[in-house]
């Protein structure tokens, strides 16, 4: 008998150690995985390391209830174990209910943990949700569609699509994007990790976000909220430059479309086929708007959402078969024979 007992109690104790080492790795995986990918453990914005200083204060809190839970359940069962050799007792051992401190105690702890996180989430989200309070902000219009990001610059009078573009914010000047997040078909979800947290894109409401990059350089994202087919493929890329660098993007952008007579006809093949019902190119009679932006096609460094890179060869083979790219985009295919597809590539190619 008494072997019997040690091996249930060996094999009690190799169960718990099991799944002590289960819930370290669950606790260590983030800092585990902010080694290798660091994007939102390594934010460029205020709110973005608003967010990751709350993640840690979540794990921390956490962490003890986690020390202190298996503290007591490891002390409790080496130091209440039979003793080797004892005889086998199976009375019952004195059930003992309603210790009023100890209910106090523990129905007090929780309640002021989950409040004392509640209040720090809060907190954060009405700051997040703030106006920006500089001059130096302005306001973007954000429109998530099935499967592509349309973004407008209301104050510039020009739309882009898939590309932001923003000016880098420095130790004086604060540019804080005033992000307003609608939605053209679907509920999307906006999120660039190192700079902010997802906020939905939902039809007929709009949403608002605050985006602010303090670094230069490329902050990817993605749509955060499964809307279809493409979901996967429906990227963002967010660019912060200096500011003269962005006065120089924005003027460009407020250009009308460049017509070049050399590629005429291919211009003319966009502008007789259903390309310019969908498509919008400033200056053209290409009205569309179920469809990106063209204006300025050629200042974008990827098509199709940032499916491939914007290049020759890869606009032919988006213009020839959609679907080859992306199944189930709405973008049809019109059926051009190689020819009509390398003349409207021509033309595509001069809308810089
Ligand atoms: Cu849009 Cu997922």
């Amino acid at each position: 008998m008494p072997n019997l007992r040690k091996g249930r109690f060996r094999k009690t104790c190799r169960g718990m150690m099991r799944w002590t080492l289960a819930w370290a790795l669950v606790l260590l995986f983030p800092l585990l995985a902010s080694a290798q990918a660091p994007e939102m453990f390594n934010p460029a914005s205020p709110d973005g390391s608003a967010i990751r200083d709350l993640f840690y204060l979540v794990m921390a809190i956490s962490t003890v209830i986690f020390l202190l839970v298996i503290g007591a359940l490891v002390y409790f069962v080496v130091r209440f174990r039979d003793p080797p050799g004892a005889p086998r007792d199976d009375t019952e051992p004195p059930q003992i209910y309603g210790s009023q401190p100890i209910e106090i105690a523990w129905t007090l702890a929780p309640t002021l943990i989950v409040l004392v996180l509640s209040l720090v989430v809060i907190r954060s989200v009405i700051a997040m949700r703030a106006d920006p309070p500089t001059d130096e902000s302005f306001r973007i219009r954000a429109v998530g569609h099935q499967w592509w990001w349309e973004f407008e610059y209301p104050e510039y009078g020009f739309t882009t699509a898939n590309e932001l573009v923003i000016p880098v914010s420095d130790e004086e000047t604060a540019h804080e994007i005033n992000l307003q997040l609608e939605s053209a078909d679907v509920i999307h979800s906006f999120w660039v990790p190192k700079l902010a947290g997802k906020t939905d894109l939902v039809p007929a409401r709009t949403n608002r976000m605050r985006l602010q990059a303090n670094e230069p350089g490329l902050y990817e994202g993605r749509c955060a909220e499964y809307c279809g087919t493409q979901h996967a493929r429906m990227l963002i890329r967010v660019t912060a430059m200096p500011e003269a660098d962005f006065e120089k993007w924005v003027e460009n952008q407020k250009l009308p479309a460049v017509v070049d007579a050399s590629v005429e006809a291919g211009r003319k093949i966009f502008m007789d086929q259903a390309c310019a019902n969908c498509h919008n190119i400033r200056g053209e009679p290409a009205h569309g708007k179920f469809g990106p932006d063209l204006t300025h096609l050629m200042s974008r460094d990827m098509i199709a959402a940032g499916v491939l890179e914007n290049n020759r060869e890869n606009l032919a083979a988006w213009l020839t078969d959609p679907d080859q790219v992306k199944p189930g985009s709405r973008m049809p295919n019109m059926r051009l024979s190689p020819t009509e597809v390398k003349q409207l590539v021509d033309y595509l190619m001069t809308l810089e």
